[in-house]
């Protein structure tokens, strides 16, 4: 059985102790832990947990995070929102093989190149140089094909990028500074995590079954890993820092009893100035960094963040119970960031993606510009140090994210971007028929890198390409 809505507190993932200074260690691996109150599920977590330990990283102090593996699957790690070096990044092809293990290279869309494969043995050092405004990430599976079901078991976790910028800033901090990774699951009678994948073992055939090509989502929203939890809040701002984790569901946040969002950050840090919300849409992949303010309500009282998307089970997302009154000396400058200004003229080149369902070798895929996903083929080589305009059409709900590069909404439908298209972004949520424009910088380092949608089923079916 399913626990009540608000009984299960939140959790807070530990952050990852440091093996030596700057230098950490994650094991994926196998666990058993306590989801739905009374029954236990396997996870397939990094340390075994899920969410995985937060990164607390400071901008300037690169780390190196090696990551072992000690599941049956081969896995790659991304930082989403990173700005990392390619062989760091994550690619889908570049793989920590688990000890004891022979993995042979195979894939659904054709035949893979086997050079296109690099395959590290039991453990790979992922190195970060935190060249980068303080932001709220996160870190999860990208491995080829079976990214969606991997992410699904566990493999994500929460990554923080700190600065004195930011730090200066008289917003809430510390306790009343709080993660929330919001994600939906499904689970079986047992407790296992319910996901129709067509190979369980996730060694063979990638895929899901036919019906859920759009995506898969589950009946149980969880905050940081627990059922729609409740927090204890005291008369105070809170910064709550949202993260859609869920592999295809969108959410609509909203609060009960009048409450606001006040954003102050987006996928890639601070605003310019705070953008007040009463509802805000948030699509996988997407961060929103908002303040609420509990200050007003008297002891007692209830606060439900809903999910006006959904019905029955997914409408409730979790819940703030005022328990305590305190002085609150935080609050929420006017001006909070410089923000470069979004100016098309600063453009060297327009390019055009289309994300949208075509047909392959007589089954349906997810492509770009009609072209399933080929490692190693680059569908545009911008130079390092230029902008370039990315305009992305599309004929369903996909969220297109960019490794490496960060943008800004320029135009959304031919018309101004909307309140919550503020800030840089790395991901951005592209409606039924909608087309996007955004300013794309290329900073950071030359190589190889990726655009997908974030919709990690539509990922998996070959929503993705190189550039
Ligand atoms: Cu969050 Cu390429 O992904
Ligand atoms: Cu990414
Ligand atoms: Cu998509």
């Amino acid at each position: 059985p399913l626990p009540r809505p608000f009984t299960v507190p939140l959790p807070i993932p530990r952050a990852a102790r440091p093996v030596a200074p700057n230098r950490y260690e994650l094991t994926q691996r196998a666990a058993r832990v306590e989801i739905i109150p009374g029954t236990t599920t396997e996870v397939w977590g990094f340390d075994g947990t899920f969410p995985g330990p937060t990164l607390e990283l400071r901008r300037g102090t690169p780390v190196t995070v090696r990551v072992r593996n000690e599941l049956p699957v081969p896995t790659s790690t991304h930082l989403h929102g990173g700005v990392t070096p390619a062989d760091s990044d994550g690619y889908p092809t570049d793989l920590v093989v688990p000890r004891g293990r022979t993995f042979r290279p195979h894939g659904m869309h054709g035949h893979h190149d086997p050079s296109a494969w690099t395959l590290h043995p039991e453990a790979k050092d992922y190195v970060y140089p935190v060249e980068q405004r303080a932001a709220t990430l996160w870190y999860h599976d990208h491995r080829m094909d079976f990214t969606a079901p991997q992410v699904w078991r566990g493999l994500a976790g929460i990554a923080i990028v700190r600065d004195d910028e930011d730090d200066a800033l008289p917003l809430p901090k510390g306790e009343r500074d709080i993660p929330l990774f919001i994600c939906d699951r499904a689970f079986e009678e047992d407790g296992s995590f319910r996901y129709p994948s067509l190979d369980p073992t996730l060694l063979v055939r990638p895929g899901v079954e036919d019906a859920y090509m759009e995506g898969v989502q589950g009946d149980v929203i969880l905050v940081n890993g627990a059922p729609w939890p409740v927090l204890d809040v005291a008369t105070a701002r809170y910064r709550l820092r949202l993260l859609n984790g869920s592999n295809a569901r969108r959410y609509r946040l909203e609060l009960t009893g009048g409450a606001r969002f006040v954003q102050v950050g987006s996928d890639q840090g601070l605003l310019a100035a705070p953008v007040e919300h009463t509802a805000l849409s948030i699509a996988p992949g997407e961060r929103f960094d908002v303040v609420v303010d509990f200050s007003e309500y008297p002891p007692g009282s209830e606060i439900t963040m809903v999910n006006t998307l959904g019905e029955g089970g997914t409408r409730a997302v979790m819940r703030f119970r005022v328990a305590r009154r305190v002085r609150d000396d935080s609050r929420v400058p006017e001006r909070l960031a410089d923000l470069p200004p979004a100016d098309r003229a600063t453009a060297v080149a327009t390019r055009v993606f289309d994300f949208r369902r075509t047909r392959h070798d007589s089954h349906d895929a997810w492509t770009i510009n009609g072209v399933p996903y080929r490692p190693g083929m680059p569908v545009a080589e911008p130079r390092l140090g230029t902008a370039e305009v990315w305009r992305f059409a599309s004929d369903f709900h996909h969220p297109v994210h960019l490794h490496l590069a960060h943008f800004q909404v320029l135009a959304r439908g031919g018309r101004e971007p909307e309140p919550a298209d503020a800030g840089l972004k790395d991901t951005v949520d592209v409606r039924p028929y909608e087309i996007v424009d955004v300013l794309v910088r290329f900073d950071g380092y030359r190589g190889r890198y990726m655009l997908h949608c974030h919709n990690l089923e539509h990922e998996d079916m070959a929503m993705m390409a190189d550039f």
